[in-house]
Parts: structure tokens; C-alpha cells; sequence
């Protein structure tokens, strides 16, 4: 590669926090492997609405899809509650979802030794948890049509919204969780409502086709996604690779990230597909939401985006090793006490030291070993 192009969107909230320390790990990594870096910045969400009323332009779409991959921080806060539905923040994310096509999201939930207090579970349910959700995230009921709020002749209001999938995008989906899970534990639990809903047990169906025709040597488990929700409070270490669709991957992955103590530490990765040379579209974001409660404050906790541009990395470069070294700064950071406020355990207390945003971004590049 000659020069690495990476789009950047810090968004709102205590986005544009956590950006910061992102951004400041990967210029370390690039001036010590001698990497040419050239980034742009963008606005999406709020901070777009402000300028320019929409909450995400044409052109940085397409500033996003020339990128070799973007960082995105987090969109929304009650500043733009009032603003017109189609307008609001989160559209632009979902725009941005839809336009790259980046069906794909990946949203790991990993539990760091260090961090084993500050999950609300008993350690020995989470110890060594390693969870991979695979969430469809560009179809289903977030874009399914007919949508809206309609008038009903007796006065009354009536909301509605379609869930749909087509078998190409339940498969193109499963491809993903099933290629995921030959490098990890082999073993896929795909997720539905085939009890309640027809777009259910066509998800069940297509699921069991593929694993049949493609990916027999792994091992395939159906779950009603209600049950899931319990089994992953009861006994989260059964899963290996979770496949689901756009809504029940919402709350699964919300739910999974507790699970480790603090939405504050989980990445994401939404793919798009592999064009012919290699490249596929990639957006790189933590899990979390703006936090404007927290928001330029210096408190927010900027290990998930850390971790997203590790895993940006790791998938959209083929630098395992770099990411490796990120991943490895990060749990040497914890590893020696350091936290953020987000990540105050339960009992332990002793040993541990409080740190801000930027003092958390200083120690993981200390802990670069470079
Ligand atoms: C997420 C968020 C988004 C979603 C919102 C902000 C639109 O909750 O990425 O999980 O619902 O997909
Ligand atoms: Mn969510």
C-alpha cells in the first residue's frame, strides 16, 4: 500500500473525544512502520445538521467510500430532538449504513481479565468471554417499506413498519458468520421469531440451506432470539458466533456488550461487500452512543474506539499485526490498573487509578512497545 486514506467522522457527543485518541494511536502506528497517512474529517450527525441542516452530505459519502476505511465517533443528542424525523442525527447514520451498502456488522464482545469486576455477573459466568454478534444491518424492519404514521377514519393513529429479508440477503449474511466462524470456534447460533414471523422462517430456512450446501464442517444452532436474550445472561460462554438481523442484533449486541462491564469498551465493524479488487467499503465505530451527558467533560472512555480502529486494521488492511499490537496496548493499559470512570468495578478498588480520556489515550500509545 502506498498511502493509507482513512475518512474520519467524529460526530457528536463525546465523539469528537474519543476521535481524538483514536486518531493520535494510529499516527503513532504509522510514523513508527512507516506508513503514509493521509485523513480526512467529515461531518455526520448533529454536528452536520448544525452546518448544513442535513445530518449527512452526498460528498462525504463519498469521501467515505475513496477511503481505504472511516472511523466514525457516535451521532444524536437531545440538542436535535425537535428536528424533523427524516432529518434527525441517526439518519445519517442509517444513510450512511445504506449507501455503502454495509450489510455486515460485526460487534464483538470481549471480556479483558482486568475488567472482570466491573461487569454486574458473577465472574465465573463471563471469565474468558469471546462473542462474536453478526448483526444484518441493512435491511429487515430498520428499512423495510411500507413505513409511516397513517390517519384512521375513526380519529385514531396508526404506526407502522415492515420486516422483510429476501433469501439473497439472509444468505449474503450467514456467508459472513459462517466464514467468522471457521476462524474462531466453528460454531454459528443464528437467531430469529420463526415461532411468530414468516421473515423468521425464511431466515431459519435459508440458514439451514447454506450450512448444508457451504459450511457443513461447522457446527449450526437455531434460537428464537427471546430465548437468546436469556441464554446469554444465563450461560454466554455456548456462543461462539451469533447471526441475526437488523433489530434483534440491536438488542442482542446492547445486552452482549454488558456482559463485559462497559459499553465504553466495545468496537464495531460494518462491512460491505468485496468488490473485485479487494477493497470493500468500511465504516469502524463503537458500540456506544454519544454520551452527551458526559460530553467534553474529558471522562468518556475512548478504549471502543480503540478497539474499532484496531479492528479496522485487522479487516480492512490485513494488518493483523498492528491490530494485534492495539489490542495488546489496550489490555496492558488495563492490565495495570488504569480506568476510566465508566469502569468502576464492583468491589475492587485497591490498585486502580482514574484516568481522562486523553490521559487513557496517553498510556495506551506508552504501551505500543514501539
Ligand atoms: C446502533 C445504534 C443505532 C441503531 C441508532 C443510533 C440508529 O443503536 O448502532 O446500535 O439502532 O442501529
Ligand atoms: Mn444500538
Amino acid at each position: 500500500m502506498t498511502t493509507l486514506n482513512v475518512m474520519t467522522l467524529p460526530g457528536d457527543g463525546i465523539g469528537p473525544e474519543v476521535m481524538d485518541v483514536a486518531i493520535r494511536v494510529l499516527r503513532t502506528l504509522c510514523d513508527v512502520h512507516r506508513i503514509a497517512l493521509h485523513l480526512d474529517t467529515g461531518l455526520i450527525g448533529g454536528a452536520a445538521i448544525d452546518d448544513c441542516v442535513r445530518p449527512l452530505t452526498d460528498e462525504t459519502i463519498a469521501m467515505c467510500r475513496n477511503a481505504d476505511f472511516t472511523l466514525l465517533g457516535a451521532v444524536g443528542g437531545p440538542k436535535w430532538d425537535n428536528v424533523t424525523y427524516d432529518r434527525r442525527p441517526e439518519a445519517g447514520l442509517l444513510k450512511l449504513r445504506k449507501d455503502l451498502d454495509l450489510f455486515a456488522n460485526l460487534r464483538p464482545a470481549i471480556v479483558f481479565d482486568a475488567l472482570i469486576d466491573a461487569s454486574t455477573l458473577k465472574p465465573d459466568i463471563i471469565r474468558g468471554l469471546d462473542i462474536m454478534i453478526v448483526r444484518e444491518l441493512t435491511g429487515g424492519v430498520y428499512f423495510g417499506e411500507p413505513r409511516g404514521i397513517e390517519d384512521l377514519p375513526n380519529g385514531e393513529k396508526r404506526g407502522f413498519n415492515t420486516q422483510t429479508y429476501t433469501t439473497s440477503e439472509i444468505e449474503r449474511i450467514g456467508r459472513v458468520a459462517f466464514d467468522l466462524a471457521h476462524l474462531r470456534r466453528g460454531h454459528v447460533t443464528s437467531c430469529e421469531k420463526a415461532n411468530v414471523m414468516e421473515s423468521g422462517v425464511l431466515w431459519r430456512q435459508v440458514m439451514t440451506a447454506l450450512h448444508n450446501r457451504d459450511y457443513a464442517d461447522t457446527k449450526l444452532d437455531h434460537m428464537y432470539a427471546d430465548n437468546c436474550a436469556m441464554q446469554l445472561l444465563k450461560n454466554p460462554a455456548q456462543f461462539d458466533v451469533i447471526v441475526t438481523d437488523n433489530l434483534f442484533g440491536d438488542i442482542l449486541s446492547d445486552e452482549a456488550a454488558m456482559l463485559t462491564g462497559s459499553l465504553g469498551m466495545l468496537p464495531s465493524a460494518s462491512l460491505g461487500s468485496e468488490t473485485g479488487n479487494g477493497k470493500r467499503a468500511a465504516v469502524y465505530e463503537p458500540v456506544h452512543g454519544s454520551a452527551p451527558d458526559i460530553a467534553g467533560k474529558d471522562i468518556a472512555n475512548p478504549l471502543a474506539m480503540v478497539l474499532s480502529l484496531a479492528m479496522a486494521l485487522r479487516y480492512s488492511i490485513k494488518r493483523g499485526d498492528l491490530a494485534d499490537q492495539v489490542e495488546n496496548a489496550v489490555k496492558k493499559t488495563l492490565d495495570n490498573g488504569y480506568r476510566t470512570r465508566d469502569l468502576a468495578g464492583q468491589n475492587d478498588t485497591t490498585h486502580i487509578t482514574y484516568v481522562s480520556t486523553s490521559e487513557m489515550g496517553d498510556l495506551v500509545i506508552q504501551n505500543l512497545s514501539i
